[in-house]
């Protein structure tokens, strides 16, 4: 058991603090990383002794980001699709039967192998905790293949076989095909349940049953809701009590009620709702309501094809009106509450002595630059469970 030491931080966000107005920054830093767990941390001047050290050079150091929404394991690509949709066609659930197609047609050694790219990709701007989807299978052996691909990519995966209704098979066929079958056989790989509430997809009751289902079989629950209208899903997902309803455009006054009377957080996907010319969610009424937020890349090829959070952060703090600090707090420490990590031994999104040393480090003073300095590749190097990665290869640390 060897311990390392990463000294010469100038700004660590533990985000320890049990809230995102708390400050936590502790500026001068230095931290120990042994087995995988963050065994100190403190001010560099009384750092223990350690086998080896890394000196930051006055960077910043903060939790890796936790991605709690994404659909990795695909084939094909809808860029023609995006096209239109800039030269102004409306975003419509029915793009998903294209995905459904390619993603059909190619093999299970070639999903794998994207997804795990567009992990890698994730990686290397910072991201150390991944939840992702099916949902592009949609028939029992699609799904199944897709559950089994994405529980050897991602560390959380959810089950959407929910996502729309193929075509050539009956509405309540393919229910009862999702919530008996289906459900059973990908089981064994997911962690969750999860539904599309939106016209063109399914309805309250028609998600209530599915995530119903998903619940009797042990998965936990979570819902994509009110993305392209007043769906009437935040407002099922406050009342099952999901872990996260995601995307949440379109909120009325009840539904940012239900949301702050509920520990159901808003994951809000800021780089989709660009890619679709979608409103953004009501971020700021949300959280000066006392709601629970999450950010996420939603990395898909229909409506947000990109794995950065960094664009995710730096979008919600110059697009839709949070500080910095709400702004990391929702990519870290928020988004593992969406995914029922935040508390506990596997808890992730905070650095704490004992916990997972899952971290970054910017090539920046401060996590301010994550804003400040949009579109940047500012991360240098990120550990996950305490192994490095190094995410460019002309970057380093040593100066
Ligand atoms: O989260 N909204 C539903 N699912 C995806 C989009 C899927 C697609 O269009 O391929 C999303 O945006």
């Amino acid at each position: 058991m060897t311990a390392e030491l990463l000294t010469g931080i100038a700004e660590l966000t533990t985000q320890a603090a049990e809230s995102s107005h708390d400050d936590d920054r502790l500026l001068g830093a230095a931290l120990v990383i042994e087995n995988g767990r963050i065994a100190w941390l403190g001010p560099a001047a009384e750092a223990p002794a350690a086998d080896s050290v890394v000196d930051v050079h006055g960077r910043a150091v903060l939790p890796g980001w936790v991605d709690t929404h994404s659909h990795l394991v695909f084939a094909g690509d809808r860029a023609a699709e995006f096209e239109a949709r800039m030269a102004g066609q409306r975003y419509a659930a029915g793009g998903i039967v294209s995905t459904m197609l390619a993603t059909r047609a190619a093999n299970e050694a070639d999903l794998v192998a994207n997804a795990r790219c567009l992990r890698r990709e994730a990686e290397a701007q910072g991201t150390t905790f991944l939840e992702t989807k099916t949902g592009y299978g949609l028939d029992l052996a699609g799904e199944l293949r897709s559950a089994r691909a994405a529980a050897e990519v991602a560390d959380v995966v959810s089950f959407l076989g929910a996502h729309v209704v193929p075509p050539g098979i009956d509405r309540r066929d393919y229910l009862d095909l999702v919530t008996g079958p289906m459900l059973a056989s990908v089981a064994p790989y997911v962690d969750f349940v999860d539904a599309f509430c939106e016209t063109g997809a399914f309805d309250v009751e028609e998600c209530r049953e599915v995530l119903l289902a998903g619940r009797a079989a042990g998965l936990g629950l979570r819902l994509h809701g009110n993305q392209l209208g007043f769906s009437g899903g935040v407002r099922l997902a406050a009342e099952l009590g999901c872990a996260s309803v995601d995307h949440c455009n379109h909120l009325d006054d009840a539904d940012i009620d239900a949301l702050a009377g509920s520990n159901t957080v808003a994951t809000l996907l800021p780089a989709c709702d660009l890619s679709t010319r979608a409103p953004f969610p009501p971020a700021r009424r949300l959280l000066d309501a006392g709601a629970h937020i999450a950010l996420a890349s939603n990395c898909n090829p229909g409506t947000s094809y990109t794995t950065s959070m960094p664009f995710c952060v730096a979008t919600a703090v110059l697009q839709m009106g949070l500080t910095v600090r709400e702004a990391i707090w929702a990519a870290t420490r928020g988004a593992a509450r969406a995914v029922g990590r935040e508390h506990g031994p596997d808890a992730v999104g905070s650095l704490r002595i004992g916990g997972r040393a899952d971290l970054q480090v910017l090539d920046a003073p401060s996590v301010a630059h994550l804003a400040y300095r949009p579109g940047m590749q500012l991360c240098v190097a990120t550990w996950t469970e305490g192994a490095r990665a190094r995410p460019l290869a002309n970057r380093d640390l040593s100066t």
